[in-house]
């Protein structure tokens, strides 16, 4: 799984600085000519953003930010450009990209109209029931909602990307898929980072015949960096979608593929789970922080929420003046993140299927409350600190990336198959991996995820619900116009993170490069305890152990992808680090 990735904050292996230096070639470039080198001259870009005055695109693979830029060169807007780069991901990025998976996407227009959002997660599908991730003793079977066909929802991908695009795009759906298909049909040069990943992940990928044949050589080994990766299948699944539109993928041939791979492996996806599958256009949550406006992911997502709950709690504190990343801004920020992360496990879920007490939860006067819970001296043990009562105040694999065009329009899009290579199954005859979002939801009330996180009854398994995410793509907008676009995968660190880089831009005053860059912390109430990446004070980390705090140094954490826009309008890239192939390239 790369919640975990054995990586922390580095050089940029590729920035996309120069157009010669692609990411297969800085990849081995780096791993040949030996880092020292590289990065010696990479240091020396470390915090210069990529700057560009007419479209800027950040994604987490050099060949969708160039798909992507192409399609703004040619005059096509931020959603062209973001439906093309999905797809292209889906192929050159199968660990995270997808079209067996769902997400959710912000459109956010350059003239300060409504902030859209889109969403297309997975849905259950009709046959789940509330306790098929339990045995016969009740208790939880995490592996049967992780890495079995019962751990898929039904995929919401290409309905959405295909929404977005009939909404608010220009081109064709042939035209936004042109350069997927071309890359999964005539193959691409495999940067290192996809070798590394397909070699830990083979014994779960390799289960399945139909993973191993697609993903491996015939000896079972990853191709090598360096090496052209073809796929067949895939571009032929992607084809049926140009030809035919959403039905291509829905019903036809993939539909039966899919169906037929849940038949023979005791999986619950139906033909007619696949033909009902619609996104939902959604309201995104708004909030506002010392003047700026924040829109980000609803319910399902908790990630909006969350971000705003907390930014409504740290708006009282001075971080500016405490520090970027000194012991008091950690410690508040800390309390905070508890703070929130408790009423996650009770009160989020699917709004179609359970009411969330959203505007008590958003409420600047619930922030206010909760504040006083929070000691300048002393951190309050999660054990003492239970989910609180917004009623009162009614009044581990995903990636995400960030555009902008010459018109100023935005799009923030996250989605994900949740682990890496999702369920680690590929659907026999058509190329794709499946996701186990199914995960996301909770196995029984109480019991934690993947990621740690506790769910509540709001998030029980119900037919045809969407499973709660953290996924949060956030536009931040200055006097009614787009200013900051950004997101992050990470599981329950997608909040977090995204957090962390607002604060560093309108706290700390930090160029995009260098927000994203900054070492972060998490804490998500349970485990109690601060996550703290590399780069951290030792001083600054005896005094939150001083304030009874347990900190804990983990790798790095969440892969953010951003977009500044500067008040002459000059837009800024900030490609993150953490990901060997992320790449920001404005024109
Ligand atoms: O929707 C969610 O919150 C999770 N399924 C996301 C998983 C994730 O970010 C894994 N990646 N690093």
């Amino acid at each position: 799984m790369d919640r975990h990735p054995p990586q922390v904050p580095r050089t940029h292996a590729s920035r996309g600085r120069s157009p010669g230096l692609r990411a297969g070639l800085a990849v081995i470039l780096l791993s040949v000519a030996g880092s020292l080198c590289a990065q010696a001259i990479l240091e020396g870009e470390r915090h210069h953003p990529e700057q560009g005055r007419k479209g800027m695109v950040v994604t987490s693979h050099d060949l969708a930010t160039d798909a992507a830029l192409e399609v703004l060169k040619n005059d096509g807007n931020a959603v062209d450009a973001a439906v093309t780069a999905g797809f292209v991901l889906a192929v050159v990025q199968p660990r995270s990209g997808n079209i067996g998976g769902g997400g959710f996407m912000l459109f956010a227009p350059g003239d300060g109209g409504p902030v859209e959002a889109i969403d297309y997660r997975e849905k259950a599908p009709a046959a789940a029931t509330e306790t098929m991730f339990q045995d016969n003793d009740g208790n939880a079977v995490p592996n049967r909602s992780r890495f079995t066909h019962l751990a898929s929802g039904v995929p919401g991908t290409v309905a959405g990307l295909a929404l977005a695009l009939e909404r608010h795009g220009t081109l064709s759906l042939p035209e936004a898929l042109a350069p997927a298909i071309r890359l999964a049909r005539d193959g691409f040069i495999v940067p290192a980072r996809f070798t590394e990943g397909l070699e830990q992940a083979r014994d779960r990928l390799q289960r399945w015949p139909a993973s191993r044949a697609t993903f491996y050589r015939e000896d079972g080994s990853p191709w090598p960096p360096g090496e052209r990766f073809r796929q067949p299948e895939l571009a032929a699944t992607l084809q049926r979608i140009a030809d035919q539109g959403t039905r291509g993928f829905y019903e036809g041939k993939t539909a039966r593929l899919i169906v037929e791979e849940m038949q023979r492996n005791d999986g619950l996806i139906t033909a007619a789970d696949l033909k009902d599958y619609q996104p939902s256009i959604r309201k995104p949550v708004r909030g506002t922080y010392r003047g700026y406006e924040v829109f980000s992911m609803s319910p399902p997502s908790s990630g909006g929420t969350h971000i705003l709950q907390i930014l409504n709690i740290l708006e009282h504190y001075p971080l500016a003046e405490l520090g970027h990343n000194a012991a008091d801004t950690l410690h508040y920020m800390a309390e905070a993140m508890k703070l929130a992360y408790a009423d996650r496990s009770k009160f989020l879920g699917d709004t179609d299927f359970v009411d969330v007490p959203l505007d008590g939860l958003l409420d600047k006067a619930y922030a206010a409350e909760l504040r006083k819970n929070i000691s300048v001296d002393k951190t309050r043990p999660a054990s003492e600190l239970q989910p609180g009562n917004p009623n009162a105040f009614e009044s581990p694999e995903t990636t995400h990336y960030s555009i902008v065009d010459r018109r100023g329009n935005a799009v923030s899009n996250t989605y994900t198959i949740n682990f890496s290579y999702g369920s680690g199954i590929t659907v026999t005859g058509a190329g794709f991996l499946l996701n186990n979002e199914m995960d996301d939801f909770s196995a029984k009330p109480g019991e934690p995820n993947a990621f740690g996180l506790i769910g509540g009854e709001a998030n029980k398994v119900e037919p045809g619900k969407r499973m709660l995410s953290s996924m949060s793509p956030t536009v931040v907008r200055k006097n009614g116009r787009n200013f900051l676009v950004t997101g992050s995968p990470g599981g329950s660190r997608i909040i977090t993170t995204t957090l962390q880089v607002i604060l560093n831009v309108i706290d700390h005053n930090m160029n995009i490069q260098s927000a994203v860059d900054a070492p972060r912390m998490h804490h998500q109430w349970l485990p109690d305890a601060i996550f703290i990446e590399q780069g951290f004070s030792p001083d600054t980390l005896r005094l939150l152990e001083d304030r009874g705090h347990t900190v804990k140094t983990t790798n790095a954490m969440g892969a953010i992808q951003s977009v500044l826009i500067g008040e002459d309008g000059t837009l800024y890239g900030g490609a993150d680090p953490r990901r060997s192939t992320s790449s920001a390239k404005g024109y």
